[in-house]
């Protein structure tokens, strides 16, 4: 049932092209120029009179939730406020008519993302899903939604349901900045085409496996490990950092790369492996300079760049290639190489990948 590989997470890891590619199918039409999702659709005046959109979710979920953010803003000018459901359940936030929520659950289960949406919903708030598991609580309380399509994740850590999240919202972004006259009609296409491209993209990422593997054993007994990210880039290195604490069990933190200077960087020294996502475009020189700031206090660097990439190569002990595209979706490819390195670093300390201790798959407990 693990199609031949040791473990679901792995399994889960290399179905990601098919997964994403199932993710848009029969809803990104690039050759007619179109994206149709009737959760969408359907209820197209909410979505395009809304004050702003508010994300629920917890977890890995959440991180897509903060690139979704970036996506929301950058493309389709809608602002954004992306929420730990645990924390807006409580605080009494203001919410009212004109806002939309998009609560976000692989399981669609958890049980303070499900009372976020029925908080939302007194309030009168236009609230949309995007789950995984069809027929799931949230999926059914939620007044629309659209499903992932990434079919069963097995492994407790998230990997497909993640980059799934991120293109299902993707999409959404992409239509509404069309809509709203904010996209012209040819950079629409532009970037339809390239979506499609992504599936074979994620494809050429997992060929960097076995570079992983030997990164792997090189930090496998560190206690500590940083992740710094900018941009679209920032979610990635939390959801890079919480993929290592989870399954491996060593410590692990994910800041924006310019928050270094306010405090990690004082943790940083030969002991201290630092994974940078470098990808061209997005404040790259701004990243390579945080990259010189860590060599200079001696920490280890391990980054992951674009195809060909020259200037990172000769500061950092490692790189990780992943193929060029479009900033705002680097994410779906920068994860890939860190959900393996996860996995590898794991394997290696013996832990138990699949169901690592005190975790369970659907948190259905607040
Ligand atoms: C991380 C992980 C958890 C879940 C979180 C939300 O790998 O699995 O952080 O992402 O519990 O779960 P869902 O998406 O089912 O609401």
């Amino acid at each position: 049932e693990k199609g031949g590989y040791d473990h679901f997470m792995l399994k889960e890891i290399y179905e990601q092209p098919r997964a994403i590619q199932d993710s848009y199918r029969g809803r990104l039409l690039a050759d007619q120029g179109l994206i149709k999702m009737a959760g969408v659709d359907d209820n197209l005046e909410k979505f395009m009179n809304a004050n702003r959109i508010i994300i629920v979710a917890c977890g890995t979920s959440w991180h897509a939730g903060l690139v979704a953010e970036y996506i929301f803003e950058d493309l389709a000018r809608i602002p954004v406020e992306v929420e730990y459901a645990s924390e807006f359940r409580y605080r009494n936030p203001v919410i009212t008519d004109k806002d939309v929520v998009i609560a976000i659950s692989q399981s669609g289960e958890t049980a303070d993302t499900l009372a976020a949406i029925k908080l939302a919903k007194e309030k009168g708030a236009f609230v949309f899903g995007v789950c995984n598991v069809v027929g799931s609580t949230i999926s059914r309380e939620t007044d629309a939604g659209a499903y992932t399509h990434a079919g069963p994740e097995i492994g407790v850590a998230s990997t497909k349901a993640f980059t799934t999240q991120i293109t299902v919202l993707t999409l959404i972004a992409l239509k509404l900045a069309k809509e709203k006259g904010v996209f012209s009609q040819s950079k629409y296409h532009e970037f339809l085409t390239e979506l499609e491209n992504i599936p074979s993209k994620v494809e050429k990422a997992l060929l960097s496996n076995d570079l992983i593997e030997k990164v792997a054993a090189v930090y496998k007994d560190a206690t500590n490990c940083l992740y710094l990210g900018r941009g679209y880039n920032f979610p990635v290195a939390l959801e890079g950092a919480l993929k290592l604490k989870e399954i491996s069990y060593i410590h692990a933190e994910g800041y924006p790369a310019a928050e270094m200077k306010h405090g990690p960087i004082a943790l940083i020294d030969e002991q201290m492996p630092v994974f940078v996502i470098a990808t061209k475009r997005g404040h790259y020189e701004k990243v390579v300079s945080n990259i010189q700031e860590i060599k200079s206090r001696k920490g280890k660097i391990i980054a992951i760049v674009t195809e060909g990439d020259e200037t990172v190569k000769e500061l950092a002990d490692h790189v990780i290639e992943v193929p060029e595209t479009f900033e705002s979706l680097t994410p779906l490819l920068t994860t890939i190489p860190l959900q393996l390195l996860s996995y590898h670093i794991a394997l290696m300390r013996g832990c138990n990948v699949d169901q690592p201790r005190n975790l369970a798959k659907s948190v259905t407990v607040e």
